[in-house]
């Protein structure tokens, strides 16, 4: 028997695209909309691919409120994942209007259409970040959120409040914040993962691009912090667990297993890894070389942090899975197959 429909918002982008494809795999319909702010049709091509399905596609932004009710009209989801967001820190700090215009204005078009339609189920990417630089290691979802240092983070906190009133004052309505931590890799069939325009913020992209060639030599941003080799330390979640994760989250509001009507979970595996721990893992595991050095801090970056997932393994049903050696082999094996490297 098909499962609901869920309706993807920023299905083409990095987490989007692997979560349409585990929710295809556990048996729901779904349909992808994204306005290729941070993608393009190659990423809904490649899902179509590895799951063998002709998934339905929207181009809308969802910050257009009348382009969007298009979408509540012609498909019949009851459940929506709403990825459609900007994520880079640094320029969030440059563009705070471009910042909490996409990220609040679509989740309120999104709140708002799902009300006047009768649709019930929302999971919101949260992330980490609100969590700020934590007291105590591993961060639960009851360890305060600290004010955010950036107005990425500011949306991130202000969508998880936002999500939580508009739930108590909906009849009917549900909803799930995962907080993810660093998600990393690419699927295994080499066919989607993370594709940054530009040069990469994140580690692990610019680690691969610079194994690739394409960069000179990583920069490994601090090694004079408190912690046991000197870099920062992260939970690095691989990119199909963080996917399942979504798949669990949708599987227990259209369920009715929910406690209460708004939810947050941590999404993580439990594990910090530090900067030069995951480049020397990289090297290790694909045995490549890669050209690195020690640069100084960047601004704004958290010492450590890492999940406590036991809520997410307890509650959602859901845990980790993949090793971290599996995950770097992942990100290299896309990163491969977009450069064309054998
Ligand atoms: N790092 C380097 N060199 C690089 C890039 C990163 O040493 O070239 C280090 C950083 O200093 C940090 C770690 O690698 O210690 C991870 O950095 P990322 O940029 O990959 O990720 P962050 O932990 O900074 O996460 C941030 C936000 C998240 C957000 C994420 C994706 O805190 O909320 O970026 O945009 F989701």
């Amino acid at each position: 028997m098909k499962k609901s429909c869920v309706l993807v918002c920023g299905g083409a982008g990095y987490i989007g695209s692997h979560t349409t494809v585990e929710l295809i795999n556990a048996g729901y319909d779904v349909v992808i909309a994204d306005n290729f702010s941070n993608s393009d049709m190659g990423a809904v091509e490649g899902v179509r691919k590895i799951t063998g399905v002709d998934i339905p596609f929207v181009e809308v932004d969802c910050c257009d409120l009348e382009a969007f009710r298009k979408v509540f009209e012609q498909y019949e989801f009851d459940s929506v994942i709403h990825f459609a967001a900007s994520k880079a820190v640094g320029e969030s700090v440059e563009k705070p209007m471009l910042y909490y215009r996409n990220n609040l204005l679509s989740l309120m078009n999104m709140i708002d259409l799902m009300r006047e339609f009768g649709r019930h189920n929302i999971v919101f990417s949260s992330s980490c970040t609100v969590y700020g630089e934590p007291d105590k290691q591993p961060v639960t979802e009851q360890t305060p959120r600290k004010p955010a240092t950036s107005p990425y983070g500011n949306t991130k906190q202000m969508s998880e409040d936002i999500l939580r009133d508009a739930v108590a004052a909906t009849e009917g309505l549900k909803g799930i914040a995962l907080r993810y931590f660093n998600p990393i890799g690419a699927h295994p069939s080499a066919l989607i993962g993370e594709l940054p325009r530009g040069v990469p913020q994140n580690l692990v992209p610019y680690i691969t691009q610079t194994a690739a060639g394409i960069r000179e030599c990583l920069s490994v941003f601090g090694d004079d912090y408190p912690t046991p080799d000197g870099s920062c330390i992260r939970d690095y979640i691989d990119v199909v667990d963080l996917a399942k994760a979504h798949v669990a989250a949708i599987g227990r509001m259209v369920e009715n297993r929910n406690d209460e009507n708004y939810e947050i979970f941590n999404v993580g595996t439990g594990r910090g890894v530090s900067v030069l721990e995951l480049v020397n893992r990289f090297r290790e595991v694909n045995g490549v070389e890669l050209p690195c050095k020690i640069a100084p801090r960047r601004e704004g970056d958290i010492i450590a942090i890492w999940a406590d997932p036991t809520r997410a393994n307890t509650v959602l049903g859901w845990k980790a899975g993949r090793t971290l050696d599996e995950t770097l082999a992942a990100a290299w094996a896309w990163e491969k197959h977009v450069r064309g490297i054998e």
